[in-house]
């Protein structure tokens, strides 16, 4: 029988998803279905109830569901827990579970991937909503010298800094606090290249050497990426390797079985280059 999977979002015809977990499939010679399911906007529950009845094993979930699904699970893991949402849900029985790969996704391509190790580096995270959230113990736990948040809206980046101070000290602030400072790695985890706006990003504060990762991808260099050009910024990556990352440490939680990413993600550049 084969076990079937999805991934929920509104919209999700765009979604990469079902080509990255065909790929992990055929690699790793796992009997395995996957399709993208439009949830619709007042009735994710009743779509993963439904997908649940029809046998499936497990789901990813994407926007505008994370949150939504997180409340929904009956049982969550520690980085589900401490993100606030759910990207992975595994069923059984009557067992919904809810994990989150999102960050561990973005820390595996920065240290992985891109070859970045993070121990001992300034970090500045842009952002203070559900992405960036869900970044911030995975890349605190690979033990960076500093994490400052930088936010428009200041006192949102003040509470997740709070949020997570049993892990670490952490600085936030708007985007002018961070004048006069270096960061080694600057992650845009905010969704204004969605309107074409550029962050307000004080001059110098990309350190000699510094890696600028957007969380975005898209055809040719995001608008995040082109201003860390223009100010310094020595490394540039979009989110391809992440997206590819999660989705291999979701089918990791299903199957057992770790893919290997490097092939998919190079397809999947060639693809989005075309
Ligand atoms: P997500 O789940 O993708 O993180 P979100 O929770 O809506 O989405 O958060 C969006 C983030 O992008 C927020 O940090 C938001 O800043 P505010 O908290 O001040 O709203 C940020 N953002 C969106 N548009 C922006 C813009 N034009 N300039 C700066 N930050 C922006």
């Amino acid at each position: 029988m084969t076990d079937r999977y999805c991934v929920f979002g509104n919209p999700v015809a765009h979604s990469r998803s079902p080509a990255i977990h065909a790929s992990f499939a055929r690699q790793c010679a796992q009997d395995i279905a996957y399709e993208a399911i439009l949830a619709p906007l007042d009735g994710f529950s009743q779509a993963v109830k439904r997908f649940i009845g029809a046998g499936g094993k497990g789901a990813n979930v994407t926007v505008p569901f994370k949150e939504e699904a997180f409340r929904l699970c009956t049982r969550l893991s520690p980085r589900a827990m401490r993100a606030g949402a759910v990207n992975t849900l595994a069923f059984a029985g009557d067992e919904i579970y809810g994990d989150n790969t999102d960050g561990a996704g973005l820390v595996r391509d920065i240290e992985v991937n891109l070859g970045f190790t993070l121990a001992g580096k300034r970090v500045l995270l842009l952002g203070a909503g559900g992405a960036a959230r869900g970044a911030i113990a995975p890349l605190l736990a690979s033990r960076p010298a500093s994490l400052f948040i930088a936010n428009r809206t200041a006192d949102k980046a003040e509470a997740l800094a709070c949020a997570f101070a049993d892990l670490a000290m952490v600085d936030a602030g708007n985007y002018d606090k961070t004048a006069g400072s270096r960061f080694d790695l600057v992650v845009n985890a905010t969704s204004a290249s969605l309107s074409g706006t550029a962050l307000p990003l004080p001059a110098g504060i990309f350190a000699a050497g510094s890696l600028a990762y957007d969380m975005m991808y898209g055809k040719g260099e995001t608008p995040f990426l082109a201003q860390a050009r223009a100010q310094g910024a020595a490394q540039l990556a979009d989110g391809l390797g992440m997206l590819v990352e999660q989705a291999a440490e979701a089918f990791f939680v299903w199957r057992g079985v770790r893919p290997d990413s490097a092939p998919v993600l190079a397809a999947l550049r060639v693809q989005l280059a075309a």
